[in-house]
């Protein structure tokens, strides 16, 4: 695993949107796996600023969310699919049949995931995924305790998941009681992942998933194991390791 320290989060925030370039250089069609959260709006903020220089061409991509709430409507304001669209999808050059989401009104979570591992398929990976981290360990909507074998899944959030991210639901008691994610296994078959944290109450589970032992309690600790990992962090989350 590579480990980059950025002095602050706007200087973190350039230097993975830079290796993002150039994966997307390389391969023009490449397929993206998007996180939502605090920690990527800089990332999206900088491709936008690529993309308006010129430096950089969406015409080809494809991408797709990590993960999505599950039992509401696609368009709510709190999902994953709102924020992308918001935050990249509608600045950039990508065409919208190259936009994959996971449906957060399907009836059923596993025929759900069964869709979506099969649209990973024919595409021929994921060759790039977007990761940010949760103080749990969270990976995507993967909480502690799930299994590093899991595809694509429904799952229960957390409490303390539901405490990070009730902002864009108003209370917490109005957050969704599901999501739905890209799986431990399939987070593992991207051909790179790119995971990001900021800011100094990131710093314990930093040091817990990069230096502790690999553990399905952490879940980010899987990534002590993929091939092919780019760590961006800022002075205050890098802190304990
Ligand atoms: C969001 C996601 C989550 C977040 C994590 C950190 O799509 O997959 O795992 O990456 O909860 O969230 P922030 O960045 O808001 O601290």
């Amino acid at each position: 695993m590579n480990i980059y320290v950025k002095k602050d989060y706007n200087e973190l925030s350039r230097a993975a949107a830079e290796e993002i370039k150039q994966v997307v250089g390389k391969k023009p069609d490449c397929l993206l796996g998007l996180a939502t959260g605090n920690t990527p709006i800089g990332i999206y903020r900088e491709l936008v600023s690529m993309y308006r220089r010129k430096e950089i061409d969406f015409s080809r991509v494809r991408a797709m969310n990590l993960d999505e709430y599950f039992g509401i409507s696609l368009n709510h304001p709190g999902t994953c699919n709102t924020y992308l669209e918001d935050h990249f999808y509608r600045y950039i050059n990508i065409r919208r049949d190259n936009i994959f989401r996971l449906n957060s009104e399907a009836k059923s979570g596993e025929d759900e995931g069964s869709r979506y591992e099969e649209i990973i398929g024919k595409i021929g990976g994921i060759d790039l995924l977007i990761l940010g981290i949760g103080l749990n360990g969270h990976l995507g909507f993967n909480e502690p305790g799930t299994s590093f074998e899991s595809p694509t899944h429904t799952v229960n959030l957390t409490d303390i998941t539901k405490q990070c991210n009730y902002q864009l639901f108003g209370t917490v008691d109005k957050m969704p009681e599901y999501g739905i994610t890209m799986g431990l296994k399939t987070i593992m078959k991207a051909g790179k992942c790119i995971l990001m944290a900021s800011g100094e109450k990131k710093s314990k589970i930093i040091f817990k998933a990069l230096k502790e032992p690999v553990t399905t309690e952490i879940p980010a600790s899987i990534l002590q194991l993929h091939h092919n990992v780019s760590t961006y962090l800022d002075c205050e989350s890098s802190k304990l390791i």
